[in-house]
């Protein structure tokens, strides 16, 4: 990886996916979480305030190292145990049908095999496990995905391979999961190409 994708982007995204909105989206996306939890692309642990005390343990998975370092003050707050266990959501290495859930968030644009990760996902989760999400995609304008697939290798060059335009519905249901709640919604006060997002449930059956 690049000195930027490895040593300045972690610090990037750490600041810029820590606002009003974004926390209040995590408020809801980790609603109802409980048990035991894998996150995929767990980033600098933003999400783990959010989450709520009947989790009694999180599985993070995360390829970058320097991001893990940057969650380290959330990670020793939080009320339950967090263990990284593994680098590439393409491949958990966890046990079929071992947890309560998976949470993930605005990593999906980014992973390089979606739909791979949403199967491992399948595969992890007990039956009737839901996996709680929240992705920037596709969005339901045409005219906004035009210029989503225009700026599209712009967005891969400069945030680490992130990808604005992916139809995360038909991701998460290739994975072979369920979708049983969905919002598309335009985020506010970011440009459309950026903000159309995907947030909702789907349950692996
Ligand atoms: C935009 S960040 C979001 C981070 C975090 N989920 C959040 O909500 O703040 C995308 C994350 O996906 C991670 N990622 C990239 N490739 C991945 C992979 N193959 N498996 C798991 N995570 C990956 C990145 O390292 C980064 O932390």
């Amino acid at each position: 990886m690049s000195f930027y994708g490895e040593r300045v982007l972690p610090h990037v995204i750490n600041v810029v996916m820590h606002n009003k909105q974004t926390r209040e989206i995590r408020a809801r996306v980790c609603g109802g979480l409980a048990g035991e939890v894998l996150e995929i692309g767990f980033g600098t642990g933003h999400n783990l305030p959010f989450v709520p005390g009947e989790v009694t343990r999180l599985l993070a998975v995360e390829p970058s190292t320097r991001s893990v370092d940057l969650a380290r003050s959330r990670i020793t707050a939080a009320p339950f145990d967090v263990e990284v266990v593994g680098l590439d959501g393409q491949r958990l290495p966890v046990d079929d049908a071992s947890v309560d859930a998976v949470l993930c968030t605005w990593s999906l644009c980014t992973i390089p095999d979606p739909v791979a990760a949403v199967a491992e996902a399948r595969r992890v989760l007990r039956p009737g496990g839901r996996f709680h999400f929240v992705e920037h995609g596709r969005a339901p304008d045409e005219r906004v995905r035009r210029w989503q697939d225009r700026w599209n290798p712009m967005q891969q060059r400069i945030a680490g391979g992130c990808n604005v335009n992916r139809d995360i519905r038909a991701i998460v249901e290739a994975g072979g999961l369920t979708v049983t709640t969905l919002d598309n919604y335009y985020s506010k006060g970011e440009p459309k190409v950026l903000g159309a997002m995907y947030e909702g449930l789907a349950v692996a059956t």
